[in-house]
Parts: C-alpha cells; structure tokens; sequence
C-alpha cells in the first residue's frame, strides 16, 4: 500500500488548516514538508459564509471568493498558493484510522500518511436528529449545514422548493441565520426551539426580545418551547409535516436544523488527553502526545483571562489558534519561547441587516442600554456583563468598527463598574472612556 512522509501534517481542511498553511509559509516551511489532508473536495475557505452570503438569492458568494485568508483581510489562499508553496493539498481524503503511537494516519483506501508532527484540526460535526431517533428524521429534504457540499443541497433544495414552506429546527446560530436567509430567499419561515429565548448560550432575554421582534418583523414565525418530535413524508420520501411535541403539526418543504455541533475527536479517543469534549491542550496547543497539536474547534486549552480551560467553536479562535500552533511549533525547533496563549472570547453574527459583536465572558449580571425596541427604524443597543463590580463581557448591536473596538477594549481591560444604573445610562460611553 502506498505511503507518504511529511515533516508536518494537518489533519483536516477547514479554517484552522488554512491559518495554519499560512503561518507555516510565513515561518519558512520548505517545499514538500507540510501537507493538509482534509475530506473535502476544496482548498480551506472561510467556513462562515456558508451560512450567509452563500445561500442568498442574488450576488451569492462562490469559491474561489472565499478561501482562507479573506475572512481576517488576508490574501487568499487559491489551491495555486498551496502548490507554489510546495504544500501538499491532499483533498477529497478522509482519514479513518490514526496511530499515535507510530505517527501513522490512514484513509479508506488503505494509503497511510506518516508525519513528525501532527496537526490535529478536524472541526465539528453537526448533531443530527437521526442520532436522536426522532421518527421520520431521515426524509428528504431535512437538511444540516457544515460543509460547502451541504450548503449546495441547500441551493438545490431553495431552488426546487422556490417560494415554498421552510421550519428551521433550533434557535442557535444556524437557527437565526437560516432562518433570515432562508426568509430573504421568500419561504414561509418557521422557527422552533425549546427554551425561553432564542441564542440562550448567550443572549440574555433583554438581548433575544430584539431579535425574536426583529424576526417576526420580517415575517419568521417563532415557536418556543417545543422540539420537532417527528416528520411525515410525501410519497417521493420529501419531509412533508413536523411534528411538535406539543401537538402542532407545521407544513414544511425543506426543514433546516441546527442543534448544535460536536468536536470530532473519535479518531483519537484514548490516544490523547480529552476535557470538556475536546482534546486537551496547553497554552501553545500542544496535546499530551509529544508532537501533537490540536487547534479550533477541536481544541480545550487554558484561558488565561478567567484561569479555566474552554472549548470555542468560532472562528476567531480557530484562526488564532491555528497560528498560535505553527508558532510554537517553529520555536520549539528553534529552542525559543513564545507567549502563552492570551485569548479574548470574540463571537459575532450578520443576519439581515443586523450585525452583532460580543467579546468577553457572558457572566454575572447583565444590563441592556441604548434603542432596542426592534420596531425602531434603527435600533443600535448593547449589554455589558459584570462579575465581581467589574465589567467582564461587552455585546453591541450595529456598532460602528471603532464602536467595536471600543467594546473589545472594556471586555479586556476589565473596569470597575459603579453600578448597574450608571452603566445602562452611560452606554457606549463607557466603552469609549476606557
Ligand atoms: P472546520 O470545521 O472549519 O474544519 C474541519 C475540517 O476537517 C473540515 O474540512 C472537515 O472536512 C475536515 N475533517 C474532519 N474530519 C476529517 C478526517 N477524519 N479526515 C480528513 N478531514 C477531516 N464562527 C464565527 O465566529 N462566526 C460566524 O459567523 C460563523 N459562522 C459559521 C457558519 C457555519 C455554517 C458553520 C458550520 C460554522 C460557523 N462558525 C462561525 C464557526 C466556525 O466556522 C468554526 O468554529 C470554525 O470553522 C472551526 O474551524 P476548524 O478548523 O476547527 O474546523
Ligand atoms: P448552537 O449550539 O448555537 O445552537 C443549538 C440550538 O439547538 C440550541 O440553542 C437550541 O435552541 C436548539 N436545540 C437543541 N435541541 C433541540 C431540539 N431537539 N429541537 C429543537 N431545537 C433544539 O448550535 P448550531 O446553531 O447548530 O451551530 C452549530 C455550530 O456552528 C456551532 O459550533 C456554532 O458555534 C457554529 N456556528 C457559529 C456561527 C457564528 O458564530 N455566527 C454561525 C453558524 C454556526
């Protein structure tokens, strides 16, 4: 059976991989040392526009428009960069098999992959609602998104249906930007979760009425406190009903779900040092394998700001890892030290024309300021998060980029707050004194 050899492989293509191509180059990585192996069919791109630009009905983004690294303002990275580079694009190249222990990995057809050092930068995978034995979950036409191939049956499926019925099962990311994208494509958008409020992860319930007004305001119908506890299907197999636990029964065309993702660490189980679901890492990334690194979404490392260790699925920290890992990588060769990883939580979402930021930590006592009344022509309102008498986490809702920048300063510089009151009444103000 064919094998290869490399001083370096990243397992996975995804953004982690495309960041961390980039710093590999940067640092000086020669021709035929690195290469990324991932399963899918194209070069790292930025995974985030799969559920906006890509699914709008005019001016959609395609590749090669958004390969990594355009998402951060970098050049992007066309599979001839990988080539000219003399990186390794192995595409297309699932690895079912990894051996740590003699630095071997193996695909399907049975080739193997041996490396000095590992990458390990495989993403999540969606939760699906067959893994939950929901009756009738596996009709056509109930869809997922993770991958470019998923967002193309969406395409597809937004085309065949056109001006149809679409419920969107969960009130998460994906939730919230189907949802929008689907009801600018013209569907009948219903939305069904089972908490309280939308994005409860970390929206408060201030911070969720806007949206779910907003939302309604634009036609999405809202249904709380329900799961989707069963499908019914037309005669060619397409989803035809959804059945909500309470009693409900929607009509549906094309049902989306969202309901949250899980990291894919199974090729490693026991191999490697797991918390919090993902694989353990230090503050450079580093497994506890000798020569093993794991980065984004994958990854459980040590925040420095709040001295606990956390898994982020977002692709600030799957860029800044990634580069954080190539790093440490190339000064550990050269018997140098880098700082530790020193990471400000950065999470944001575009729907419609609505645009929020939110850095920090979403803990202790939330206050809302500014118009967030989502009747109002142009609501701009934020929340600040205080733990302790100091302000921990800052969120803003159409914040100009300096605005932004000023709410990443607070979340970072943690400064005492007087009170509650003075913090709603002051607003953006108080971002801008600091
Ligand atoms: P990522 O999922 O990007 O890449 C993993 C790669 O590994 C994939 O190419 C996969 O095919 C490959 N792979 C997995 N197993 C393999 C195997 N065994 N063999 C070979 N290859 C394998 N975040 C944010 O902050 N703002 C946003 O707006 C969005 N928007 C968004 C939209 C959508 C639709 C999704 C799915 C996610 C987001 N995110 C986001 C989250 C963000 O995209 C995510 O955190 C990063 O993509 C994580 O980067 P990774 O490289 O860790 O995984
Ligand atoms: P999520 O964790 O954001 O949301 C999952 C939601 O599923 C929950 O809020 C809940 O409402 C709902 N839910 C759970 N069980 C349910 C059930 N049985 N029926 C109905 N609803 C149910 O996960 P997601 O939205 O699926 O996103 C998947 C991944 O993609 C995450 O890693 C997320 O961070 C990432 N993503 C991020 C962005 C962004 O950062 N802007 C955008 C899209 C996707």
């Amino acid at each position: 059976m064919a094998e290869k050899s490399f001083k370096y492989v990243i397992v996975g293509g995804g953004v982690s991989a495309g960041y961390a191509a980039r710093e590999f180059a940067k640092q000086g990585v020669q021709p035929g040392e690195l290469a990324v192996i991932s399963k899918e069919a194209v070069a790292p791109y930025e995974r985030p526009a799969l559920s906006k630009a890509y699914l709008f009905p005019e001016g959609a983004a395609r590749l090669p428009g958004f390969h990594v690294c355009v998402g951060s303002g970098g050049e992007r990275l066309l599979p001839e960069w990988y080539k000219e580079k003399g990186i390794e694009l192995i595409l297309n190249t699932e690895i079912v098999k990894a051996d740590l222990a003699s630095k071997s990995l193996t695909n399907a057809a049975g080739e193997t992959f041996k490396y000095k050092i590992l990458i390990i930068a495989t993403g999540s995978t969606v939760l699906k609602l067959t893994d939950f034995k929901v009756e009738g979950a596996d009709a056509k036409n109930i869809l997922y998104l993770r991958e470019i191939d998923d967002a193309d049956q969406l395409v597809e499926a937004i085309k065949a249906k056109k001006n149809g019925k679409a419920v969107v099962v969960g009130g998460g990311y994906i939730g919230l930007e189907l949802s929008a994208v689907l009801k600018i494509n013209n569907f009948g958008v219903k939305m069904v979760y089972p908490e309280p409020w939308c994005m409860p992860r970390l929206f408060t319930a201030d911070i969720a009425a806007f949206y779910e007004g907003y939302y309604e305001k634009k036609g999405v119908n809202i249904i709380k406190g329900t799961v989707a506890s069963g499908f019914t299907k037309n005669d060619n197999g397409e989803v035809k009903e959804v059945k909500l636990k309470d009693g409900r029964v929607l009509e549906a065309d094309i049902v989306v779900v969202g309901v949250g993702a899980r990291p894919l660490t199974n090729l490693f189980k026991g191999q490697v040092e797991e918390d919090k679901g993902g694989i353990k890492t230090d503050a450079f990334f580093k497994t506890s394998v000798p020569d093993v690194y794991a980065v984004g979404d994958v990854a459980t490392f040590p925040m420095k700001m709040y001295g606990d260790i956390r898994r982020v699925e977002h692709v600030d920290h799957s860029r800044k890892s990634a580069e954080q890992a190539v790093k440490a990588i190339f000064a550990n060769e050269q018997g140098k030290d880098i700082e530790a990883y020193d990471y400000l939580p950065y999470f944001y979402s575009r729907s419609f024309d609505l645009s929020w930021q939110f850095y920090g930590d979403n803990v202790g006592d939330a206050v809302i300021f500014g118009d967030h009344d989502p009747a109002s022509a142009k609501a701009k309102f934020g929340s600040y998060w205080i733990k302790d008498g100091k302000v921990v986490g800052a969120f803003l809702e159409g914040g100009a980029p300096e605005e932004n920048q000023a709410i990443a300063k607070v979340a970072k510089a943690q400064p005492p707050a007087s009170s509650l009151e003075v913090l709603a009444k002051e607003g953006l103000e108080f971002a801008s004194k600091i």
